[in-house]
This record gives C-alpha cells, structure tokens and sequence, in this order.
C-alpha cells in the first residue's frame, strides 16, 4: 500500500469501558501540476485528468492555485462578480485571515459526481505578497490541504506559470513522500530550455527546505508531428530518471473545452486523445 495514502491502520478509543475501532481518516494523495513556463498545459492536465481520475470512481479535488484563475475559468465556476471582499477563500484560508474549515470552499463541478474544485478567488492575486507577513510562509498550502484527507482520494494542485513562494507551498505540499511532481511541457525549444531550469529549481527547493521532492514524470502537451517537435520529444525523452507519462496531440476540441466550460469527456466524449487522458490516470490512481 502506498504509504502516502495510508498512515495508519485504525485508532482505539474506550468508551465507558467499551473498545471502539475508529477506522483512521485517509490521506489523500497529492499531486502538484508545476511549470514555471506559461501555456505548456498545466491547466489542462489539471482538469482533464481529475476528470477522468472522477470517472475511475475517486473522489478528486482540484485546486485553483492560478492568480488567473484558468482552471475554475474552464471548469465554468468563476465565482459571482457580486462576491464580497470578506469572503472566505483559499488566499484567506492560507494567511489565516478566515478560520473556517477549507472544505466550505469547494464547489462541485456539474457534469461529474466526484470531481471537486477549490476555486479562485479576487485574493489570488494578493496571495503571494500576502504570505510575505506569514510565519513558515510556504508550508501555508499544505496544511489546507491536509483538511481534505478523509474527504477526498485525490488533490491535483493546478500551478501558476511563475518560481516564487506560490511554487514553494506547492512543492512543500508534495515533499518528503506527501505526493509527486507531474510536470507539462512542450516540445519545442523554449519548453525543454524551461524544464531544465525548473529541475534545476527543484533540486535547490530540496536543499533549501530539506526534504526530497519527487517528479512522477513528464506530460508532452500539444505534440504535432513537425520533425522539430519530434526532436525535441526525442530530447525529453532523454531526460534521465523523469518519464513521460503520456503525450497529449493537439486538438482544437481540447482547446473548446474551456469555451464549452466542460473536461473532454463532456465535450467531445470521442476525441482521440480522451484515452491519452484516461490512461495518464490510471498512473495516477492511488
Ligand atoms: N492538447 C492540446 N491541444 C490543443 N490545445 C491545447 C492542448 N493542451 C492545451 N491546449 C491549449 O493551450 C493553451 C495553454 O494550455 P494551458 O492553459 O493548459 O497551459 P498552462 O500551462 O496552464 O498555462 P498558464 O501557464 O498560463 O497557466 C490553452 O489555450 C489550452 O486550451
Ligand atoms: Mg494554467
């Protein structure tokens, strides 16, 4: 058993004499979904792949960890304009502005019992600047998801394009065995020039906070059969000790589903590359 998901057994507790087994929450496994670079698909992963992980019979959350706020953009649960500011928020759970219990957060996507998302909100934006008055600034994240073990099965954390203390709580939240690393990339120049650099990053975040951070693998998002993006997938490939997990093609049908605010299986159940999708969560599945 993956000793991420499973801490413990059952806990014993006596009750006027009496032994109860009380079976011990679950710990959800947590992936974070992390490039520096923009636009490699990040986002897409996310969504695609807490679909499919919900349509496997998990119960999956995503997190909005975008100051753009993409993924609750596509998942078509952009909160109200008219939300107040003192509204509680994932920002506001992170600084300990707002005390509440995370799981209020969420909302449910609607085409697929099981697949959660904690959403964006207007705080996204101060969020970093607002961490920098935080004590253990970058351990803020992880301990809001620990709220979900016993809730959910699954957390995939969707990253913002950038290395600053937002990357920091996402890795601090996989490190020391608590999840993995997936990491979306191009093939294309730019892209393999961004990876290295980002597993550069990585191995001096585990220097810095002590812990071992762990990459699952790569995920080729929107391979054409150019002979450059044939190159470069060659040349990831390569990559010593990182996989590639899957490799996504492009397809304008994937581009629609965030106009259509629905995952590719709701939008156009037989795309050809729904499967790609499918498998990359199997690997996934605790
Ligand atoms: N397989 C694909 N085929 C076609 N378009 C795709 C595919 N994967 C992603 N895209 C599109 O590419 C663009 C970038 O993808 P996405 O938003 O997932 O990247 P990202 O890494 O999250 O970007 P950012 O760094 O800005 O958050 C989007 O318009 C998305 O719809
Ligand atoms: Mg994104």
């Amino acid at each position: 058993m993956n000793a991420a998901v499973e801490r413990a057994g059952a806990q014993v507790a006596h009750q006027a004499g009496a032994r109860t087994v009380i079976p011990m929450k679950t710990v959800a496994v947590r992936y974070v979904v992390l490039n520096q670079k923009g636009g490699v698909g990040k986002t897409q992963t996310t969504f695609q792949v807490g679909r499919e992980l919900a349509e496997l019979g998990l119960r999956v959350l995503v997190v909005d960890f975008d100051p753009q706020g993409n993924l609750t953009y596509a998942m078509g649960l952009l909160p109200p304009e008219d939300t107040p500011e003192d509204a509680p928020s994932l920002p506001k759970a992170m600084t300990g502005a707002w005390t509440g219990t995370p799981r209020e957060l969420v909302v449910e996507y609607p085409h697929a019992p099981g697949l959660l998302l904690l959403p964006w909100s207007w705080d996204h934006f101060s969020m970093a600047k607002d961490l920098e008055h935080c004590k253990k600034q970058e351990e803020r994240l992880s301990w809001v998801l620990d709220e979900f073990d016993g809730f959910v099965d699954v957390i995939l954390v969707d990253c913002p394009p950038s290395l600053d203390v937002l990357n920091d709580n996402a890795l601090m939240a996989i490190g020391d065995g608590r999840g993995k690393v997936l990491v979306p990339v191009e093939a294309e120049d730019f892209s393999l020039r961004a990876t290295n650099i980002l597993l550069g990053q990585i191995k001096a975040a585990e220097i810095a906070f002590r812990m071992t951070i762990d990459i699952l693998g790569f995920v080729v998002s929107k391979m054409t059969d150019t002979l450059l993006a044939l190159d470069c997938l060659e040349k990831i490939l390569a990559i010593p000790g990182i996989p590639v997990l899957a490799t996504v093609k492009h397809r304008t049908e994937i581009q629609q589903c965030v106009r259509e605010h629905k995952a590719l299986r709701d939008h156009a159940p037989k795309n050809d590359q729904l499967a790609v999708y499918t498998a990359l969560a199997g690997k996934l599945k605790p």
